[in-house]
């Protein structure tokens, strides 16, 4: 018997009239971090909103820990425990770093320090900047504090969409550092969409390809060793 975490079944996605995703089923096992790639405009983003609830499918349904969550609203998944970083981060650039952490864990029922405190332990430059303005931090630091916010809330799924977008690469191997020891030590499981070929192979035990709004392949771990023919899936 297996402990499913999240499922997709059969998900359609439109924006007005323009089909984008079609006939989406994925399913993801307590524990496990999965990637999803693809080029841009394919529809990934489009899937990490539909599986936080910001968007609704036209068709199929989403399962979160054996409840069919597809008719309830993001700010409900999040209480469940789903927590989602962004592409692009979005934190709330005039508030300082620790209120928006403090944010994160508002959603929680635990309202616990220690979710807080934990927070900094894993990103203690976050900690050094906790009175400064989130808008002023670095972009590395924008996507530690956007990580940081959805952790404070006590989630056990985490949804990153491109996570290394846009920041500098040694940062970038500290966050994947940091994101593969949150699943490791807290259990959390991992989704997370992403173009880059060094964090899907260091982080995804396997990975959905999406091309044109649909799974075109799935790769495991045997597949996922193969460099080239993994970057041939994001070749244009
Ligand atoms: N709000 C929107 N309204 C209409 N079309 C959109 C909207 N957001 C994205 N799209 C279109 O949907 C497709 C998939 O976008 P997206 O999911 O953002 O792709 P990806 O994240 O893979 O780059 C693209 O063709 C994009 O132009
Ligand atoms: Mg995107």
């Amino acid at each position: 018997m297996t402990d499913t975490v999240l499922a997709l079944d059969g998900i359609d996605v439109s924006y007005g009239s323009t089909p984008i995703l079609r006939n989406i089923d994925l399913s993801i096992e307590a524990g496990e971090t999965v990637g999803i790639m693809g080029r841009n405009g394919v529809g990934k983003t489009t899937l990490m909103k539909t599986v936080i609830g910001l968007l609704s499918p036209t068709e199929g349904t989403v399962t979160y820990q054996g409840e069919d969550v597809t008719d309830l609203p993001a700010n409900r998944r999040a209480r469940l425990g789903m927590g989602y970083i962004p592409q692009g981060r979005d934190v709330f650039p005039d508030l300082t770093v620790h209120q928006n952490v403090r944010m994160g864990r508002s959603i929680s029922d635990h309202k616990s320090e220690n979710l807080v405190d934990r927070v900094y332990e894993y990103f203690p430059r976050l900690d050094e900047r906790r009175g400064q303005k989130a808008g002023t931090v670095s972009g590395g630091e924008q996507q530690m504090l956007a990580i940081g916010r959805a952790l404070a809330g006590n989630p056990d799924l985490l949804l990153f969409d491109e996570p290394s977008e846009g920041i500098q690469p040694s940062i970038v191997q500290q966050i994947t550092a940091d994101i593969g020891r949150m699943s490791e030590e807290l259990g959390v499981t991992v989704l997370f969409v992403e173009q880059n070929l060094r964090v899907i192979r260091e982080l995804a035990e396997r990975c959905y390809v999406i091309d044109n709004g649909r799974i075109e392949t799935e790769l495991g771990a045997t597949d996922l060793e193969d460099e080239e023919a993994v970057a041939n899936y994001l070749a244009v």
